[in-house]
């Protein structure tokens, strides 16, 4: 079925950037502490309260992890006041937590909504991710192309060489192999410990940001969130569900999916129209981290609509409790 288009996201948008805010003001204080944790428990605690204040019949369908394993914002959980328009809710409420607890750039709180059934039930395990930002033609780079065979393709399409593509790659031994073939090419890399909603946003913004490519594998429940952010500014994501033993297997077939090979696109990640917000929590360069005075704690917000395309940027200064 298709999903209905308007779920009143116009007017749910603001109350969405309220809910990434608050997520973020929360774990503002656990910056830099060295406790992953305790970080993740304070966004989550501020997500749920925020998102329990809208007039939304809400089902979370990425939270933060099963039910036996997440008390709070578990995938099937019921939020909002329970009046109001059926949604679907893509959550992570700390997106970096790691990178939070060192004070690390691009540390983000993450939420998007759509229509109920628009979003993807995507299991908690590893996607295959390619993303590159607007204006390319449908397919330009694909999932099948290997790493060389992608920057070529991109260099030729932007008109430019392979020397003036920036990759983001996620740094970990999975992907050595990949790094050294683009290393081959004479492409730059940037290389992120953390962060993979972030390093797929990039590509939307490669003049600011100076990425035009994100590649490799991370979490799947990510690649939905960034599926809805590109959805709104932009730009093409392939997702390939990578399973590492049956019991990954077991979980994809329990959310339905029964094609373990499909290849996603971004409207296959999220079928109807989505509201998308973000806040900075520590620096990074597609928001700046919440700043922290003796009096005030100040955040900024991304929010988007992929209705309108509408990209929103909002400041909030608060005065600390
Ligand atoms: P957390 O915020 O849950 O720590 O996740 C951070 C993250 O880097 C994601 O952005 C990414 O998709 C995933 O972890 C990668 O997983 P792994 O660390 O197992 O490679």
């Amino acid at each position: 079925m298709t999903p209905p288009t308007d779920f009143n996201d116009r007017m749910l948008s603001l109350g969405l950037a309220r809910v990434s805010e608050a997520a973020a003001l929360a774990s503002a204080r656990l910056i830099g502490r060295g406790d992953e944790k305790a970080a993740d428990q304070a966004a989550v605690n501020a997500m749920r309260d925020q998102l329990n204040k809208l007039d939304i019949k809400g089902v979370v369908v990425i939270g933060e992890g099963e039910r036996d394993e997440a008390p709070m914002l578990y995938i099937g959980e019921e939020v909002g006041t329970g009046n109001g328009p059926a949604v679907d809710i893509a959550l992570d409420p700390l997106e970096g937590t790691t990178l939070t607890a060192k004070d690390m750039p691009n540390a983000l709180t993450v939420i998007a909504m759509g229509p109920r059934g628009s979003m993807l039930h995507a299991p908690d395990v590893y996607m295959e991710k390619l993303a590159i930002g607007p204006g390319f033609r449908a397919g330009v780079v694909t999932l099948d192309m290997t790493p060389a065979e992608r920057v070529s393709a991109l260099a030729a399409a932007k008109g430019c060489s392979t020397q003036d593509i920036t990759v983001c790659v996620l740094e970990r031994p999975r992907h050595e192999e990949m790094i050294a073939e683009l290393r081959s090419t004479g492409c730059a890399i940037r290389l992120i410990t953390d962060g993979d909603v972030a390093g797929v946003i990039h590509c939307a913004e490669p003049e600011v940001t100076g990425i035009d490519m994100y590649m490799g594998s991370g979490g799947a429940p990510e690649g939905v969130l960034a599926a809805a952010a590109l959805k709104c500014m932009g730009g093409q994501i392939f997702g390939r569900l990578v399973f590492r033993n049956d019991d990954e297997r077991d979980r994809a077939k329990k959310a339905g999916i029964t094609n373990l090979n499909h290849v996603y696109t971004r409207d296959d990640m999220v079928t109807g129209d989505v509201i998308f917000a973000a806040t900075g929590v520590t620096d990074g360069s597609i928001l700046p981290g919440i700043k922290r005075e003796v009096k005030h704690l100040t955040a900024e917000t991304i929010l988007m609509r992929s209705k309108t395309g509408s990209v929103r940027r909002m400041t909030y200064r608060n005065p600390k409790a």
